[in-house]
């Protein structure tokens, strides 16, 4: 009998109830033993939902428990370079959430750590999972594509004006929608069509203040990159397109076109892609295969519960997976630097209105 893996859970706000609690949930041999969150009220609801009795406000105790074998961060983007370089010095795999940290040079120290301590590392690039995502990776590898020539990725939601909280802080969250919700379609960019050569990006602020504080980040942020490929992409995304909603069922939209065809997929439904071969002058449905309706490793049923929702349990089977077979995780903390250096030359770039060669950023710290 498999000895049970003890998951700490180290920030217990909106994405860990919302994702991680149910996903640790559908995983064979692994049960969250404690709970870490400095706020006492955050701690206590989640103790309400989740019945785990072993709490703790700070995350540097949690780690010298011996029944916390690993950990998921889920704190705010400031703290998860300490909190993850802490968790791998005592010796705990790390699940971290994206973005991995503030810049490039500090998410590859993360890295460079995980990998010298030998504990498993995961980034919560969520959309990986996305059925239809996956779907389409498969299909690309097949040749169904040919050669492809452009990636378009579109994040539209409508936050209006209320308060982000913490992520309207720049120093609390190194940057807004680049950080917040283009950090994944960086991360799928790479995932689909390869490893990004330059980037040209301008970000921007329209909101000085939300819900009546300070807001120094960005609230729309568009790019254009060239793969190492010859591809080309355009990604936008915002917080401010008015009256298209909020959250998985506003536009998240991603396209690529190659030589030989075209695919299409809409988080809106996320169990179907849209695809069409040279000479046809339309998209059809093509439903994903059951293979791919959930991670191989999830006890959960494909058919029940919300598919908007359920693909995001499975980020947590791929963690647990990874450490029972002994193997590395997918995506790793590896694939949130490289998402980290993206984000670093948009910034960059943005400020200086250059284009940015992404080798430049990613060899000078290692
Ligand atoms: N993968 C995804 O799809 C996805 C979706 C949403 C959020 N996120 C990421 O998850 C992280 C958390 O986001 P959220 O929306 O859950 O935020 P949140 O504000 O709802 O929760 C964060 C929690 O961390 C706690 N916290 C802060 N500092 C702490 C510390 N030092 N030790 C312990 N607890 C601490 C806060 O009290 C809060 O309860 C962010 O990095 C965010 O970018 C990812």
């Amino acid at each position: 009998m498999m000895k049970e893996i003890g998951i700490g859970l180290i920030g217990c706000g909106s994405i860990a109830l919302a994702n991680h609690i149910p996903g640790i949930g559908y995983t064979r041999h692994a049960v969250v033993t404690a709970l870490c969150d400095s706020s006492p009220e955050v701690l206590q609801a989640a103790v309400n939902k989740t019945g785990i009795s072993k709490i703790y406000s700070d995350f540097t105790e949690m780690l010298e428990n011996r029944d916390v074998n690993a950990v998921i961060i889920a704190t705010p983007n400031v703290t998860h370079a300490p909190i993850v370089k802490a968790a791998i010095a005592n010796g705990k795999h790390v699940f971290c959430e994206k973005p991995i940290g503030l810049n490039y040079p500090e998410a590859a120290e993360m890295v460079k750590a995980a990998d010298q301590a030998g504990v498993k590392h995961m980034t919560a690039f969520t959309y990986r999972f996305t059925p239809a995502i996956k779907y389409m990776r498969r299909l690309i590898e097949s040749g169904f594509l040919g050669q492809p020539y452009h990636f378009r990725a579109q994040r539209f939601q409508d936050w209006g004006t209320r308060s982000l909280g913490w992520r309207q802080m720049a120093e609390l969250a190194g940057s807004g929608e680049l950080a917040d919700m283009l950090s994944h379609r960086i991360d799928f960019a790479h995932y689909l069509v390869g490893s990004i050569r330059q980037v040209v990006a301008r970000l921007r602020r329209f909101l000085d203040k939300r819900g009546g504080a300070v807001s120094d980040v960005d609230d729309w942020v568009s790019m254009i990159i060239e793969f190492e490929s010859g591809a080309s992409g355009v990604l936008e995304s915002s917080k401010l397109c008015t009256g298209t909603g909020e959250g998985p069922q506003s536009r998240d939209y991603c396209e690529i076109n190659g030589s030989e065809g075209s695919l299409a997929y809409s988080t809106q439904t996320p169990l179907e892609l849209r695809a069409a071969q040279k000479g046809a002058n339309s998209f059809a449905r093509m439903p994903v295969p059951d293979d791919l309706l959930k991670h191989p490793a999830s006890t959960r049923n494909p058919r029940d519960g919300d598919p908007l929702l359920t693909f995001r349990y499975d980020q947590d089977a791929e963690f647990i997976n990874a450490i029972i077979e002994d193997r590395p995780c997918v995506p790793s903390l590896m694939d949130g630097a490289l998402a980290q250096a993206v984000m670093d030359a948009a910034i960059i770039s943005s400020r200086e209105r250059r284009w940015m060669e992404l080798n430049s950023l990613t060899t000078s710290n290692h």
